[in-house]
C-alpha cells in the first residue's frame, strides 16, 4: 500500500508539471484566463500531492522521491489540451480506484477513508473539464466568445491555501 500511494503522490507531481506546461502554452498565446485556470489547478494538484504526504507520514510510512516524468511542451490547439487533461484525469482516477480496491482487500480502513475525498474530488475536475471541451466545441472559430471564456476563466478563484508541513 505505501508503494502504491508513494506511486500516486509522484502522479500528482506530474499533474502538477503537466498543468504548468499547459499554463505556459496558454501564455504564450495571450490567452491569460487559461493560463491561470491551469495555474490553479496545478496548485491544487500540489495540494493533492501534499495530502498524500501528510498521510504517508501520518501512519509512519515513508515517502521515496521518484523523477518525475517530463510532460508535453507543445499542444496543437486549446482543445487539445482539455482533451488531454481531461484523459489524465480519468488515468488519474482509475489509479486512485485501484488504491481504494486494494485498501478494501488489505481491510486498510484508513487508507480506505483518505482515498474517498480523492474519488470526489477527481469526480468534480473530470466534470469541470468536460464542460470547457463542450464550451470550447461551441465556440469554434469565434474569438468573441473565445475572450469572453477566457474572461471567464481569469475569475477562477484560487481554493487552496498555502500548504502547511505538518
Ligand atoms: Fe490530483 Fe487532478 O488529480
Amino acid at each position: 500500500m505505501e508503494k502504491l500511494i508513494n506511486d500516486q503522490f509522484n502522479k500528482e507531481l506530474y499533474s502538477v508539471n503537466l498543468y504548468l506546461s499547459m499554463s505556459s502554452y496558454f501564455k504564450s498565446r495571450d490567452l491569460d484566463g487559461f493560463a491561470h485556470f491551469f495555474r490553479i489547478q496545478a496548485k491544487e494538484e500540489n495540494m493533492h500531492a501534499m495530502k498524500q504526504f501528510d498521510y504517508i507520514h501520518q501512519v509512519d510510512g515513508v515517502i521515496a522521491m521518484q523523477e518525475v516524468a517530463a510532460p508535453p511542451n507543445t499542444f496543437e490547439s486549446i482543445k487539445q489540451v482539455f482533451e488531454l487533461s481531461l484523459t489524465h484525469e480519468r488515468l488519474v482516477t482509475k489509479s486512485i480506484y485501484n488504491i481504494v480496491e486494494q485498501a478494501l482487500n488489505d481491510k486498510d480502513f484508513a487508507t480506505h477513508a483518505f482515498f474517498q475525498w480523492f474519488i470526489t474530488e477527481q469526480v468534480e475536475e473530470e466534470a469541470t473539464v468536460k464542460t470547457l471541451i463542450k464550451k470550447i466545441e461551441m465556440i469554434g472559430d469565434n474569438s468573441s466568445s473565445l475572450y469572453l471564456l477566457n474572461d471567464e476563466l481569469l475569475k477562477r478563484p484560487s481554493v487552496v491555501p498555502d500548504v502547511e508541513l505538518k
